[in-house]
């Protein structure tokens, strides 16, 4: 929207995308911020009377961020609960200006330690706004980046237990059904599943991106990433089999803390557990969501992955998701064995669908766009990763000893 569009409709409902968005909680101060915008001649702007939970409901429908949120809470009886629940929709990368009527030294700091980048108190001026929020010596610019989004890395304890299904449905589910920016990435430079998965064509962004980290802004993302609903972003390519290019791990680090300050989640589906970028993904990772499955063979990686995580200088909690990718038959671990042999309970267990499953690999849409039980099961998982607290403690140390079949299996290898 032009700014004079914007000035001459001030009540159009949703724009395609605002710079500046601001919820003013009285007359008065939305006069003064419009006033100084307008002074400011910002294109882009969507300045509104309203509170928190008006700019929450507004952000969540927000496609693209804006550069710079303006949010009142003097009408606010929960302002920090409040603020909690909009950073949760607000892209980490979004500048937030915090407006309240209390000359406050402990709630600035509580502010600050949420990732709120100014606060100011009422009543509002052109004059305060120009030196707090822009114009030429701004408090507020550069944004000092608190908010960062999370990276979870999905990796398989073997192949084809079902990892990339899990990366997937996750963040389909995060992006179309909890409203979360969400940014995927197929690390299998040989053309992963992630495009078959979800109906999308490779442009080989993620090869373009790896040689071009330094250059990430907005518009170059918007360019190199593939776009699903607004809301996800997928990253892929699709070398030539024989090409004998390496990723280049240091690119790779760089580019997920970069993402991270545009996304509240990365998500990288992982295609081998072992190798220096695997590694580098488990050590930059928040969350490592491990698949694995109930075999006696899958226990013993995921013991050996575990270690890694919980082993390394950044100490990464575990999301242990046992999924069921084959038929259960009679010679397979019972889940309570399973639990045994690797030391901990299940976070997840994903019900066996072999109909929602292939479905959905071959025709699409991904599984959690449907009722079943394991489109259910996937959602959960999604739904822990952003809110409640992972259970990260082992229930007791492993050993491979103590369990009769992996005791067994390393007696009979002997
Ligand atoms: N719970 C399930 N029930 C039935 N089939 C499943 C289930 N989970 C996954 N599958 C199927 O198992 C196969 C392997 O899944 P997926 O590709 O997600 O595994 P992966 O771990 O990413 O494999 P790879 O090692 O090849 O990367 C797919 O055909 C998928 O549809
Ligand atoms: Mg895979």
């Amino acid at each position: 929207m032009s700014l004079i569009e914007s000035l001459a409709n001030p009540t159009r409902s949703v724009p395609p995308q605002a710079e500046f968005v601001a919820f003013l909680a009285d007359e008065q101060s939305t006069e003064t911020v419009e006033r100084f915008a307008l002074a400011r001649m910002m294109p882009h702007t969507y300045i509104r009377q309203g509170n928190v939970a008006d700019a929450t409901e507004f952000m969540a429908k927000l496609e693209r961020p804006p550069r710079q949120l303006v949010v009142d809470i003097s009408t606010s009886a929960m302002a920090l609960s409040e603020l909690a629940a909009l950073a949760e929709v607000c892209a980490p990368s979004v500048s937030v200006v915090v407006i309240g009527e209390r000359n406050d030294v402990g709630l600035f700091r509580e502010l600050l330690r949420m990732g709120v980048d100014e606060y100011i108190s009422k009543p509002l001026t052109i004059d305060l706004l120009t030196r707090l929020l822009g114009g030429p010596g701004a408090v507020v610019a550069p944004v000092h980046q608190v908010r960062t989004g999370k990276l979870v890395a999905c990796v398989g304890a073997r192949g084809g237990v079902g990892v990339s299904t899990v990366a997937a449905n996750v963040a389909f589910h995060l992006a179309h059904n909890v409203d979360r920016r969400v940014v995927l990435i197929d690390m299998d430079p040989f053309g992963g599943p992630m495009n078959i998965l979800l109906g999308t064509q490779c442009n080989n962004g993620l090869g373009d991106v790896l040689k071009n980290v330094r250059r990430l802004d907005t518009q170059y993302m918007e360019r190199t990433t593939v776009s699903l609903g607004g809301k996800l972003f997928l990253l892929t390519a699709q070398n030539d089999l024989d090409s004998p290019e390496p990723m280049d791990v240091a690119a790779l680090r760089e580019l997920v803390s970069e993402l991270k300050r545009h996304f509240h989640y990365v998500i990288i589906d992982m295609p081998d557990r072992a190798g220096p970028a695997a590694m580098a993904v488990l050590e930059e990772a928040q969350v490592v969501a491990l698949v694995t499955e109930p075999s006696v063979y899958a226990a013993r990686e995921t013991a050996r992955l575990i270690r890694i995580a919980e082993t390394r200088d950044a100490h990464v909690p575990v999301m242990l998701i046992a999924n069921q990718p084959r038929q259960s038959g009679r010679g397979e671990l019972a889940m309570r064995d399973f639990e045994e042999a690797v030391g901990r309970r299940a976070s997840h267990v994903l019900p066996y669908d072999h109909d929602s499953a292939s479905r959905a690999e071959n025709l699409g849409p991904p599984v959690v766009a449907s009722r079943g039980a394991l489109a259910m099961a996937l959602k959960r998982v999604g739904d822990d990763l952003a809110g409640r607290q992972l259970e990260d403690k082992p229930k007791r140390a492993f050993s491979f000893r103590d369990h009769p079949l992996l005791r067994h299996l390393l007696e009979w290898r002997a």
